[in-house]
């Protein structure tokens, strides 16, 4: 755990130059618009320990796979998505001495990562060749334009008047970190520059995207200025001199303009990028700055979460919606949500489990429908691309096995007790059809894609399991479930259900679908030459499908054998030995009866309303002691859930861990870039767990908890036509309703109607919620 990031509402602010955690301030740090993003590098030269990072979304490379052992079936790339252009770079020399906060120690230093505006901010003091200097640095990756990034420099000493040296250059002879084979992953293309700007255009090896990125400058206060332009393959700069004059500030302005072939036709980008940095340098500074902010301002309207009386808890909830939103914002089927987001290297960017199971709901309740759709959309694209992964392994007649990690539909991942057995994963892609439709009511996406992908998983899961005569029973072998540590283990019982439900859900939605359009129905069976023996067999497999359960203690099992491990407690592990994956051997970790993440109780989150209070709450005393949460996708699903059964600390402790994960580096791994998607994880225990919200039968029910800590929490959210504020005190519910029709729901258990653009005020029953 790390404490020295400063709390504050709506800034993440570091006071002091900490260089021994600068990787972790890089991923804290970060910007991005949707499109592309960086980590928070120093925009001068900072020659001390730092991980570069600048991505493109959907820009990527597949890498030629490298393993120790190879297995028939395993992937040939893990594709990437690049290190790509350093464009916020500008090395600064006063007089003979280049700017370097490894090399001069700064006398003052603050960061900060506003907000509400999406601006990163820097100011420090340093001495250099004899005179002091206060330098304040301010950039975006504009909201507004989203090929457009800006940064804004001001240096000014008391003293020092002479000459400096700006290098504003645009490079792209960059390398990830994590690249298989030490290679470089770009051609150049072209590269050219004249007296006020400079522009280079590189190639991806093997996917030849073409992206061209130029830039453009200004400066004020300073006289003498002249530049020089020099390029070479992969770079081009300008070279400013300037003049400064002791007690005058000098101000210099970078504007970055972008373009690839995902959106452009090839022989448009090299004028296209310079086009967008020029109209930059036209408009101004300040009014690329407010159209930013004010793009901000339009999203934080739709998804800003309000925590009263609890700063770091506030904080922490805006950390995490911001971070989503400048990695995704729906505008392209084509794009995802890479665990990482544009914060690092690890996980390739790509798609993973994630995006379903976490990132799906905090688009669905934020926003309009439009934008969730989208991720939905991307899984339907790779549809054939599912079908031919499941052929590799052996499967047939269109069923489809999504990859566990993917770019553009094909598998990346390889270690086989993941990439082949960690299938739970179609069950999530299935659920976000469902949770789609439960919160929009747009049963229509059933006709268009929705059905073929839940027939092909549900096929899937029909192949899968086989018959076992000693237990009389389906079963489901050679798994990984959630939890990682464990691998290759029989009848997980969350996979076991997800399969159950998804062929039942398939079943329903083929029926449901008929009612909605019967011939557009029969067009999409045709399409997939379904048969309806296919949903006889799926009945006859989910009747007798093998839940393993504990008899005795009333308890599911995480799999069949879990109580066969020796039974112990977090509490067991000194605290020195955490987390466990950093400390112990794997194979001591597979043996032991320690959970990574959510798994049971995994699936109760997802199908609470099925389960009854007693058996949710005996499980979660048995597992969430058990439970060691080295995945950041844990602590939210165990917040929740404590949340509903009224363990109020223990849902308060787990919100902590996740809000704050990387605030706090709590994993000791935030150094190589910000978990993003569990940072949906605690949007959902906010409005889930804490809020209390969820759909059953169709309607919406609000069954909240307050935290002692906390003296309001305020959320939007959004369902089929309506967009509700709501606003929880000690006191009382109050639901705004304010766009949409008139809407029934449950608040505490009471059936009440709000009309369109009024509230209602319900009493807060607290003990609606017997706490145990
Ligand atoms: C988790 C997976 C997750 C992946 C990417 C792993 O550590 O165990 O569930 O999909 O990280 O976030």
């Amino acid at each position: 755990m790390k404490d020295y990031l400063v709390a504050d509402p709506w800034q993440v602010i570091e006071e002091d130059f900490n260089p021994h955690v600068q990787r972790i301030s890089e991923s804290v740090f970060s910007l991005g618009n949707g499109r592309f993003g960086q980590r928070g590098n120093f925009e001068e030269t900072y020659s001390g320990d730092s991980l570069k990072g600048n991505y493109f979304a959907g820009i990527y490379y597949p890498d030629k796979t490298r393993v120790g052992w190879w297995k028939i079936g395993y992937p040939e790339y893990f594709a990437k998505v690049l290190n790509a252009v350093e464009w916020s770079r500008v090395d600064i020399r006063i007089g003979a001495t280049t700017l370097d906060l490894h090399k001069q120690q700064p006398s003052s230093f603050r960061r900060v990562l506003d907000m509400r505006n999406g601006l990163l901010q820097r100011s420090f003091s340093v001495e250099i060749e004899g005179h002091a200097f206060d330098i304040t640095c301010e950039r975006f990756c504009s909201m507004d334009n989203k090929d457009l990034g800006v940064l804004r420099i001001i240096l000014d000493s008391a003293t020092y008047s002479g000459p400096i040296e700006i290098n504003s250059f645009i490079n792209w002879d960059v390398l990830n970190e994590d690249a298989n084979w030490d290679e470089q992953f770009w051609i150049p293309r072209d590269a050219e520059a004249g007296d006020d700007y400079a522009r280079a255009m590189a190639e991806t090896k093997k996917t030849a995207f073409v992206v061209a990125s130029a830039m453009t400058w200004e400066v004020a206060g300073a006289h003498q200025v002249s530049s020089r332009a020099e390029h070479r393959e992969l770079y081009s700069t300008n070279v400013i001199t300037l003049s400064m004059e002791a007690g005058k500030a000098v101000t210099f302005t970078k504007y970055a303009g972008h373009q690839s072939t995902l959106y452009q036709e090839e022989s448009r980008l090299f004028d296209g990028a310079l086009t967008v940095a020029r109209n930059a340098r036209e408009q101004g500074y300040a009014t690329l700055r407010e159209a930013h902010a004010q793009a901000w301002h339009a999203w934080w309207d739709d998804a800003d979460i309000t925590i009263d009386g609890d700063v770091k808890a506030q904080q922490g909830i805006r950390f995490n919606i911001f971070h989503l939103l400048q990695t995704y914002t729906g505008d392209d089927p084509r794009l995802n949500i890479g665990p990482k987001g544009f914060t690092g290297e690890k996980y390739g960017g790509s798609t993973y489990w994630d995006t379903e199971a976490y990132c799906v709901p905090f688009y669905l309740g934020s926003f309009e429908p439009a934008i969730a759709r989208q991720l939905l959309v991307y899984r339907y694209r790779h549809l054939d691309k599912a079908i031919e992964n499941a052929q590799k392994l052996g499967f047939t007649d269109g069923a489809a096995l999504y990859p566990m990690v993917t770019m553009n539909g094909e598998e990346c991942h390889n270690e086989w007790e993941i990439t082949f057995e960690e299938i739970h994963r179609n069950g999530a892609i299935a659920y976000a059809i469902y949770d789609y439709i439960r919160y929009t009511g747009d049963d229509a996406y059933l006709l268009e894609g929705g059905l073929e992908v839940l027939i092909a998983i549900a096929r899937f899961w029909a192949q899968r399991v086989n018959w076992s005569v000693p237990r009389s029973k389906y079963v489901i072998l050679g798994v990984t479930g959630p939890n990682e540590y464990e691998n290759n283990v029989d009848n997980n019982w969350y996979t076991n259900y997800l399969a159950r439900w998804c062929m039942q859900y398939a079943t329903e939605m083929i029926a449901h679908a008929r009612t909605l359009d019967a011939a557009a129905t029969e067009a999409v069976l045709e399409k997939t030459t379904f048969s309806p023996s296919e949903t006889e067999r799926w009945q006859e497999i989910c009747d007798d499908l093998f839940l393993p359960e504990d008899p005795h203690n009333h308890i599911i099992l995480q799999q069949a054998n879990y109580l066969e491990k020796e039974q112990l407690t977090v509490d067991d592990i000194p605290e020195d030995q955490r987390p466990i994956n950093q400390n112990w051997s794997w194979d001591r970790i597979l043996r032991s009866c320690f959970i990574k993440q959510a798994d049971v109780l995994q699936g109760l989150f997802m199908f609470e309303e099925r389960f009854d209070r007693a058996t949710v709450l005996r499980n979660f005393r048995f597992y969430e002691p058990r439970t060691v949460h080295e995945s950041s996708l844990s602590p939210c699903v165990h917040s929740i859930l404590a949340a509903h059964l009224g363990l109020e600390d223990k849902a308060y402790e787990m919100y902590l861990r996740t809000a704050r994960l990387d605030l706090e580096d709590v994993n000791n791994d935030t150094d190589d870039g910000l978990h993003i998607t569990s940072m949906a994880g605690t949007w959902m225990a906010i409005v889930k767990g804490f809020g209390g919200v969820s759909v059953i039968d169709h309607q919406l029910h609000l069954n909240p908890l307050l935290p002692q800590a906390w003296q309001g929490i305020g959320f939007h959210l959004r369902f089929r036509d309506n967009q509700l504020h709501c606003q929880i005190t000690r006191d009382t519910v109050r639901i705004n309703n304010t766009s949409g029709p008139e809407i029934a729901l449950i608040v505490t258990g009471r059936p009440v109607t709000v009309r369109a653009g009024e509230h209602c005020v319900v009493p807060f029953v607290e003990s609606s919620i017997s706490s145990s």
